[in-house]
């Protein structure tokens, strides 16, 4: 049978990941949604118009949900759901800010998904999102495994770039790697930085690194100032739209995604930013990488911070 894949916001985020998802060509149907009228045929339609110039069959449906679950019909047989429902940043507004007024919309949509489309892969990426994770889970009472987020990919694309461009070197020839949670705790690990081949501490000065580092860390918030009105959205929809893919293909490609975490590094109960190996039921295995002792420590320290966040979910 033809792959489904749903994406929950029709805002930006939404938008670009449907459209992503539509151009690969692997999914048969691509659903979009929103709660604003009219919103999400508009963009199917259009979608479904760039089809002959662009060259792919994947029909994109545009549904209209209502409060109390109508509308979700649409989403069933679906392999995989995206929710990118919720409010973005503003300037000065930090991730956390977005707690509350987030929690009640994903809390929504996730009991519609566990619904209508109870075998899917959920991927989150609505903000906070290690917590709007936890909560997915929360509220579709999915195995662990099968609702996951993104931010790692997204943290690696944005330090992967910023090395590229201070080296002047193609991207393809750089390697880093992002850990830890989508926020102040991100975790950064040029010991796994490499550019063709050659540990990156090899070819930059450590102060350097640091800048690039603390640079990754404020990616978003650099891109929220500029634009005044919400947040980044071609970045994050890449990562989203390559795990949706993953999921579909069941790749077994290993990303760097927000995972439960049961052992891994020693840390246990917490949704965090490892790399994990993604196929057709979310995560199949957290896969753990060697890291210094400041790297471990940073890591452990962003489990205890999105763990005590993490616990206050259930009241939301
Ligand atoms: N994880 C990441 O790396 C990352 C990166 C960028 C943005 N984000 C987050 O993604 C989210 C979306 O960002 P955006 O730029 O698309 O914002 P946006 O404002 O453009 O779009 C959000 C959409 O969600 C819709 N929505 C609200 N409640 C809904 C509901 N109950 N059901 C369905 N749709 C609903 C809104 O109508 C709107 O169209 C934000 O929370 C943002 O912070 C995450």
């Amino acid at each position: 049978m033809g792959k489904k894949v749903t994406v929950v916001g029709a805002g930006f985020y939404g938008s670009t990941t449907a459209q992503r998802l539509a151009e690969y060509d692997v999914f048969d149907t691509v659903v979009i949604t929103d709660i604003v009228e009219g919103k999400p045929a508009g963009l199917a339609l259009d979608l479904n118009q760039s089809r002959p110039v662009e060259g792919f069959e994947t029909t994109i449906v545009g549904v209209t949900t209502g409060p109390n679950g109508e509308g979700y019909e649409a989403i069933e047989g679906s392999d995989v759901v995206v929710i990118t429902a919720g409010l973005p940043r503003k300037p000065g507004m930090s991730r956390m800010d977005l707690l509350e007024t987030n929690a009640k919309i994903v809390r929504q949509v996730a009991e519609n998904v566990a619904k209508y489309a109870p075998n899917a892969v959920v991927i989150v990426v609505s903000n906070p999102l290690d917590e709007m994770t936890a909560l997915a889970q929360l509220a579709t009472q999915f195995p662990k495994n099968r609702v996951l987020g993104q931010a790692g990919m997204l943290d690696t694309a944005r330090f992967t770039n910023f090395v590229a461009e201070a080296l002047s070197v193609p991207v393809k020839s750089v390697r880093t790697l992002t850990l830890g949670s989508h926020g102040d705790t991100m975790v950064p690990v040029p010991s796994k930085s490499t550019v063709n081949g050659k540990p990156l501490r090899d070819v930059m000065p450590a102060e350097q690194i640091e800048e690039l580092v603390v640079k990754t860390r404020n990616g978003g918030a650099e891109v929220v100032a500029l634009l005044k009105t919400g947040s980044a959205y071609y970045a994050p929809s890449a990562a989203a739209a390559r795990m949706a893919k993953a999921v579909a293909e069941d790749s077994g490609d290993v990303m760097p995604v927000c995972a439960w975490v049961d052992g891994e590094y020693g840390i246990s109960g917490v949704y965090l930013g490892v790399e994990a190996e993604i196929g057709a039921q979310g995560v199949k295995r957290v896969v753990e990488t060697d890291l210094d002792a400041d790297e471990m420590a940073a890591l452990k320290e962003a489990a205890e911070a999105v763990r005590a966040k993490q616990a206050d979910i259930s009241s939301l």
